[in-house]
């Protein structure tokens, strides 16, 4: 009888699974039968972007936390899938760090070629998860929320590829009840809009952090404070944003915090990271883990010790981001068609614990990237995922890392070349800190700063 395969999630993980499955059927191999379910209307996960906050239309937690005027925060050339570069998709060169629509459009460009939307049931949230050890089949209740029915379907292997940014870590401090601006957590910051002329407090530092801070300084906010518990970030900020240690309480409009300091605020906004969040599986298969590179109980980062019939995708923090995906998925699929065989459960474990311990010896950025590096690489090597020069894309984030750490208002201004093409990206018509519209349109559209004189502007400043 033919294989079932349960893919719960259609954003950039579970796109890449119905790519692997797909790239194999049009090479002439038999594949299962597989269905994906996703709760939103539409695919992209994270990337396809909501205006609304808290409940969706149906009543169920909203999962998008991005926002209006996001730009890649990495270079596109680190996340550029191997099988579809975004000369192929764009017909053109584009600059190194495009806006959400943009990459949205790429996502995008590549499942439309290659046909997999007819496998997905949109509108379908997956409710429940039974493993029958027996039959070695899992039972999936999923809720059509269009209809308001409730089925159940029985799978072979179920891909978990639900994100892992999606519901806040949303922090308690004493005197909260009582402060009397805005407080919301960066899942529901929709743009910085409502900050212009606002004195603004954000606790975290890390990426939302950064970003949810200078998009508001960009876009008008009177003052920025960055609240930090462990370190700061430590870039050079320019007048208007600052770091200070952490908020020990709150009084009135007013936030306290561990150096003595106080500041009042119209608003503070939690940068204060996610929970791995499965409400749909039972205990036994449920992971549960912090936001790290290398999730306890993951072959392979992807399989389910336990029973690895279950297949996480997209669980690790991330330096490397769509082509990991890519590659995990190749991997995944070529372990269910047979190609690849799983180890026994010592084997897995001891597989896991290398990579464990070489996980909890690493120090600094450097390390982290040469780690998920190496992880990628161990995936893709076995399978037919067309080759990609990693060392080099290592760099990139290294070099990535550099340049942001010299000025974070004009990283993103700045070209790389692609591991794929080997061509440099062109430098945009606009300076980031000077283009307010994020649309695709403009930024398509040839504006009027000639590339020439950018080009030249940028090049002074460039060393690589
Ligand atoms: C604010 C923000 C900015 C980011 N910026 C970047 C960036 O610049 N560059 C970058 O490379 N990465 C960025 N990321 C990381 C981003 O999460 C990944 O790029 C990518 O979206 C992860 O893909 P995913 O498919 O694993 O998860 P997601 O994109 O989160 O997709 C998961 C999908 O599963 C669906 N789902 C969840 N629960 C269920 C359920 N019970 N039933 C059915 N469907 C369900 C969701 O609706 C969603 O479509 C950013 C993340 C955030 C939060
Ligand atoms: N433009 C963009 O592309 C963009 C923008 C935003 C986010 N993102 C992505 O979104 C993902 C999540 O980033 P994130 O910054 O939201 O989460 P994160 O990287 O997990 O960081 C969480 C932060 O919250 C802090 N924190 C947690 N609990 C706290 C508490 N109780 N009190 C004070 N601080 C606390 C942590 O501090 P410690 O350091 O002390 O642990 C850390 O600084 C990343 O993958 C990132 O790339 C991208």
């Amino acid at each position: 009888m033919t294989q079932r395969i349960g893919i719960i999630g259609a954003g950039p993980s579970g796109l890449a699974q119905l790519r692997a499955f797909e790239s194999a059927r049009r090479k002439g191999s038999a594949i299962p039968e597989i269905v994906c379910f996703e709760k939103q209307s539409d695919w992209g996960g994270m990337w396809n972007f909501t205006w609304r906050t808290g409940l969706d239309e149906f009543g169920e937690p909203v999962h998008g936390s991005m926002y209006r005027y996001l730009w890649s925060n990495g270079p596109k050339e680190c996340l550029e899938f191997a099988d579809y570069s975004f000369d192929e998709h764009f017909g053109r060169p584009i600059s190194s760090y495009p806006p959400r629509p943009v990459l949205f459009d790429y996502i995008e460009g590549r499942v439309k070629k290659s046909g997999v939307r007819d496998y997905i049931r949109f509108n379908t949230v997956a409710r429940w998860v039974q493993y029958d050890d027996a039959a070695k089949k899992f039972h999936l209740t999923v809720e059509d929320l269009v209809n308001q029915r409730t089925y159940t379907e029985t799978f072979d292997y179920l891909v978990v590829a639900s994100g892992h940014f999606s519901t806040p870590n949303m922090p308690q401090f004493e005197g909260l009840d009582s402060y009397t601006g805005q407080v919301l957590h960066a899942h529901d910051f929709r743009g910085a809009d409502p900050y212009v002329g606002k004195n603004l407090l954000l606790i975290g530092s890390s990426y939302s952090a950064e970003d949810i801070g200078v998009q508001c300084y960009k876009h008008g906010a009177r003052s920025v404070t960055i609240s930090y518990r462990s370190k700061p970030m430590g870039f050079a900020w320019p007048d208007g944003i600052r770091e200070v240690p952490l908020v020990t309480h709150f009084r009135g409009d007013r936030a306290y915090f561990k150096d003595g300091t106080s500041g009042r605020f119209d608003a503070v906004i939690m940068c204060t990271g996610y929970q791995h969040k499965f409400p749909f599986l039972p205990d036994e298969l449920r992971l549960k883990t912090s936001n790290v590179l290398y999730p306890d109980n993951l072959y392979k980062g992807v399989f389910w010790h336990s029973q690895p019939r279950l297949i996480y995708l997209g669980m690790q923090d991330q330096y490397f981001t769509f082509n990991m995906f890519d590659a995990q998925a190749w991997y995944a699929r070529d372990v269910i068609l047979g190609r690849i065989r799983l180890p026994d459960a010592d084997t897995m474990r001891a597989d896991i614990d290398k990579w464990r311990e070489r996980h909890a010896q690493m120090n600094g950025s450097d390390d982290e990237i040469d780690f998920q590096t190496d992880y990628v690489r161990d995936l893709v090597a076995p399978t037919d995922y067309p080759e990609f020069d990693l060392d080099k894309v290592a760099q990139l984030f290294k070099q990535w890392q550099a340049d942001k750490q010299k000025d974070v208002l004009t990283y993103r201004d700045i070209p790389y070349p692609s591991v794929k093409t080997g061509k440099m990206a062109p430098v945009h018509h606009t300076r980031w800190l000077d283009e307010k519209d994020d649309s695709i349109e403009t930024y398509l559209s040839q504006k009027a700063t000639s590339a020439r004189s950018r080009t030249e502007e940028v090049s002074q400043k460039v060393e690589h």
